[in-house]
């Protein structure tokens, strides 16, 4: 199981209803080729990990890098690792303009990434890279931040 990690910019003016059509295509896109993972969004900032077979994944990856609904992609880490850490989401999508779930959310995020899934049973640096993230990206604008 191979896992990668990158963050990017949202293309200027993408209309939220665009990011729900892109996540409706993708889910079942990813659905049927046995990739899941996690998006996160919030004020125009992607954080995207992808989980499946190390082929399907770096195609989707080079698709996903010539996309113009976004930019400024920059890869945070790649992982080979037995488990996954979003086994039961093709893609889990977290939107964190949306202040009123902002906290439930992240505690959300951060229960499944530390306590939810199989891959707390061992070591890996795709946990911590996607949590640092997150968590700067959110610290930046908001008073939520913890852990
Ligand atoms: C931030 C972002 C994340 C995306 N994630 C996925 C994804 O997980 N799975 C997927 O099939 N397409 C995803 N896409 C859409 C792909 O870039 C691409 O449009 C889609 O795979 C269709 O490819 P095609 O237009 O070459 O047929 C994403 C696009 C963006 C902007």
């Amino acid at each position: 199981m191979f896992s990668l990690i990158y963050r990017s910019k949202a293309a200027k003016g993408l209309p939220n209803e665009e990011i729900h059509d892109l996540m409706r295509n993708a889910s079942r896109f990813n659905a049927a080729h046995g990739i899941t993972g996690c998006l996160v969004y919030h004020r125009h900032n992607f954080i995207h990990l992808l989980e499946g077979e190390e082929t399907l994944v770096r195609k989707l990856f080079g698709r996903i890098s010539k996309d113009e609904r976004h930019g400024e992609i920059v890869l945070l880490n790649l992982e080979e690792n037995k488990f996954r850490l979003f086994s039961q989401f093709s893609t889990i999508y977290n939107n964190f303009d949306d202040v009123s779930d902002q906290i439930r959310h992240k505690k959300m995020l951060f229960h499944q990434i530390f306590h939810g899934s199989e891959i707390v049973k061992s070591p890996g640096s795709s946990k911590l890279t996607l949590w640092a993230h997150v968590n700067k990206l959110l610290k930046k604008d908001t008073k939520l931040s913890f852990g």
